[in-house]
């Protein structure tokens, strides 16, 4: 059994490990976790205390995909609920759809008693504010929801750095099954209605028992056009191990222009983890076996920019 996450997921992957050797299974195991760091105030970039987009309002994304059998759910700028990963969960297994979005997402997240919660923590909100004013006078954001220009703000209010934080979870229980979650408030200040690729299956996670599963932080918008996560599970079943796969799916992104920072963290289906980046050295994610007292902490493989 295993759990691998970003390394914001620190918060949860104990609690993840706990229901694998409790005898839950790998979708479980990442529901949990991630519903852990959806309740964590303190990180910009999941559920409570997520930035919220260009009006000031946070919209949540999330997805889950079962390995066994390849069903999948998600949500997409979904407001006033902390746990859209538990959401996506509901729309799997409840509806014949994959995805919800926006008002119809918050009608069923209503239907099943999803929890409500102010989203916009004062310090998120503060941040916003001033963010906006150093692009815009008081009169402006005053009016900001009532711009019929809203889109003259986008560019000069976001700041790349804050593109992508995110959570992602994989974890293999008892039985070899593999699950794979993702859950962002997404890109700081975004345009209304903006969606990265968490809840985009094949972009931003994929999970098929017969090969592994992967997932992906940073620049939705770039994994988005290369169905990054479909395409690492791809080059393992074309017979890649884990990290090759994962470098490979790199640098197909690499060619893109305007490029972008993307981490990818994978497990293939014997259990070995992998996890790269294209940005610094230094970068981690965190991992937890059931023979381990408590996570460990690793490098991911840089990859850098093809010259
Ligand atoms: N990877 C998260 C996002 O682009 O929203």
């Amino acid at each position: 059994m295993i759990v691998i996450a970003s390394e914001n997921g620190r918060v949860g992957i104990a609690e993840a490990m706990r229901v694998l050797r409790c005898g839950g299974s790998a979708l479980d195991a990442v529901e949990i976790g991630i519903r852990l760091v959806e309740d964590n105030a303190e990180d910009e970039t999941v559920g409570v205390g997520g930035i919220p987009n260009l009006l000031g309002v946070v919209q949540l994304d999330a997805s889950i995909m079962d390995g066994r059998t390849r069903a999948c759910g998600a949500v997409g700028a979904v407001r006033g609920y902390v746990h859209p990963i538990s959401i996506a969960r509901q729309v799997m297994e409840e509806l014949p759809h994959v995805f919800l979005v926006g008002e119809g997402a918050e009608r069923f997240a209503a239907e099943i008693g999803a929890e409500r919660r102010q989203l916009l923590t004062d310090q998120a909100a503060d941040t916003w504010r001033r963010r906006m004013l150093e692009a815009m006078s008081a009169e402006e954001l005053a009016r900001l929801a009532e711009d019929p220009n809203l889109r003259r703000w986008v560019a000069v209010t976001m700041d790349p750095r804050l593109a992508g934080g995110t959570v992602n979870f994989i974890a293999q229980d008892a039985e070899g099954n593999i699950a794979c979650g993702v859950s962002t408030s997404g890109w700081a200040w975004k345009y209304p209605g903006r969606l990265g690729d968490s809840p985009v299956i094949g972009a931003g996670n994929y999970a098929d028992n017969r090969y592994g599963a992967a997932a992906c932080t940073g620049l939705g918008e770039m994994t988005i056009r290369a169905g990054t996560a479909h395409s690492v599970v791809l080059h393992m079943q074309m017979g890649l191990d884990v990290e090759e796969a994962c470098r490979r799916a790199m640098n197909d992104l690499q060619e893109l222009q305007p490029g972008g920072g993307v981490d990818i963290l994978a497990l293939d289906c014997h259990g070995q983890p992998a996890a790269v980046t294209n940005e610094e050295v230094g970068d981690t994610y965190v991992v937890m076996t059931d023979e381990m007292d408590s996570y460990e902490v690793r490098p991911r493989t840089l990859v850098p920019p093809l010259v």
